[in-house]
């Protein structure tokens, strides 16, 4: 620390001092010079240490100052202990000590207050940093909104629902045997999934797939439930079809099953054709026609007109509309009366009870609905496509 400004390093003696009044003078000096700084801020208390190095080089200025003035090792307390108060002549140490002591408690006191001070101030302007303005507006992060397929699932959820029908949902990771082992649909056309080789290593592991459509849950619905069953089944279904306007290998179906004691076609027809008028109005033009699955008989695919060629089966500049592949009609289920068989399987007494099932494609009934020319679309998460369905 150097020296040359601080007298407290010299004895009394080598100050030139020998009475009383000289001692009075340099308390007196030391005094002022520590009220001097005992009044600074912590900035200003920052600048002095950078102008005069002998204070010290703590990174907090008020530990800094302190150090300087009552520090044990070499405080200016400590010094005028050692230089003045020890080494002043007999004649003189009565006056000394009476100073010493006045001046330690007004550092003491004054060195407090000044911490005190300094603190509040600190806190005060952290507070006033940190104060929320609760009259500010709040910062407005843009709501999502539901993607049209789920628009079009809650559409479909919402007249079904209000004819008595409850929703249920099921797993997208199958057995061959619910998934209804399909003769027709060939092996191709399905995602199987690659599983580890079983503990037994002579049993071949269980196969597993995705579901190539929502119709397992007939199956476990009916094992879980007696009649009367009146169920639709949203969800996602997998088939390893080549995409194209129409052909999606992950796709959206809702599957109905209907079975009760007096079920026949015709309330299955009504049930369908209330479902399509209520869905896409009087005017739409349909058509059923006989078709194959291995759960119901008989078994149907329903139509819809082509709205995008007005079921001309014609593109608008000439050639075939690239939609329904020149047929005029766009297929939106495949549906029937459940095969008597089935009910084996769940244990309802085929003599007893009849119902019918559907399963419709939600992606091809959205897009005649929207006039969506591409299924891609749904797929691909433009929010360009997704604004326009807020
Ligand atoms: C079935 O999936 C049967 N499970 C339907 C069924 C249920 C019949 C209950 C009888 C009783 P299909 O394979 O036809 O049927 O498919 C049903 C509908 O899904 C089709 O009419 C079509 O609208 C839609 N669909 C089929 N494949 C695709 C695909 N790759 N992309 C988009 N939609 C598709």
């Amino acid at each position: 620390m150097p020296t040359v400004d601080n007298p407290t390093e010299k004895t009394l003696a080598e100050l030139g001092v020998n009475d009383a009044q000289g001692v009075a003078e340099k308390f007196a000096e030391v005094r002022t010079r520590f009220d001097r700084q005992v009044a600074f801020d912590a900035d200003e208390i920052r600048s002095l240490m950078l102008h005069e190095a002998w204070l010290g080089s703590d990174s907090d200025p008020v530990t800094s100052l302190r150090n300087f003035w009552v520090g044990r090792k070499a405080g200016v307390l400590t010094l005028i202990t050692e230089n003045w108060l020890k080494k002043s002549p007999p004649s003189l140490k009565g006056v000394v000590g009476k100073q010493f002591n006045e001046l330690k408690t007004h550092i003491e006191t004054k060195l407090e207050e000044q911490r005190k001070r300094i603190e509040e101030k600190t806190e005060a302007a952290a507070l006033n940093r940190e104060q929320v303005d609760l009259s500010l507006p709040g910062v407005i992060r843009p709501i999502g909104s539901h993607h049209l397929i789920r628009q079009v699932f809650q559409e479909i959820e919402d007249i079904f629902f209000s004819i008595g029908f409850s929703i249920v949902e099921g797993p997208e990771i199958e057995t061959p045997y619910y998934n209804f082992e399909d003769p027709v649909r060939d092996d191709m056309d399905t995602f199987y999934l690659e599983l580890p080789p079983s503990s037994d290593k002579k049993a071949a592991p269980t196969p597993l797939l995705l579901r190539t459509h929502t119709s397992p849950m007939q199956i476990r619905t009916m094992e879980k439930q007696k009649p009367p069953v009146r169920v639709i089944v949203p969800g996602k279904v997998y088939r390893r079809d080549n995409p194209d306007a129409t052909h999606s290998f992950i796709f959206h179906q809702v599957e109905g099953l209907a079975v009760d004691t007096d079920i026949t076609f015709c309330d299955f027809t009504g049930t369908i054709d209330y479902f399509v008028k209520q869905f896409f109005g009087p005017s739409v033009k349909t058509r059923f026609r006989p078709s194959y699955f291995p759960f119901t008989e008989p078994s149907v695919e329903f139509d819809v007109s082509c709205i995008f060629c007005g079921g001309s089966g014609a593109a608008a500049g000439g050639g075939t509309c690239s939609k329904c592949k020149g047929a005029g009609w766009i297929e939106l289920f495949g549906a029937g009366m459940v095969d008597p068989a089935v009910y084996g399987f769940v244990n309802y007494d085929a003599k007893k009870v009849s119902g019918f099932a559907f399963g419709m494609g939600i992606d091809r009934l959205a897009m005649l609905k929207y006039g969506i020319d591409d299924i891609q679309v749904f797929f691909q998460n433009d929010v360009r496509f997704l604004r326009q369905f807020p």
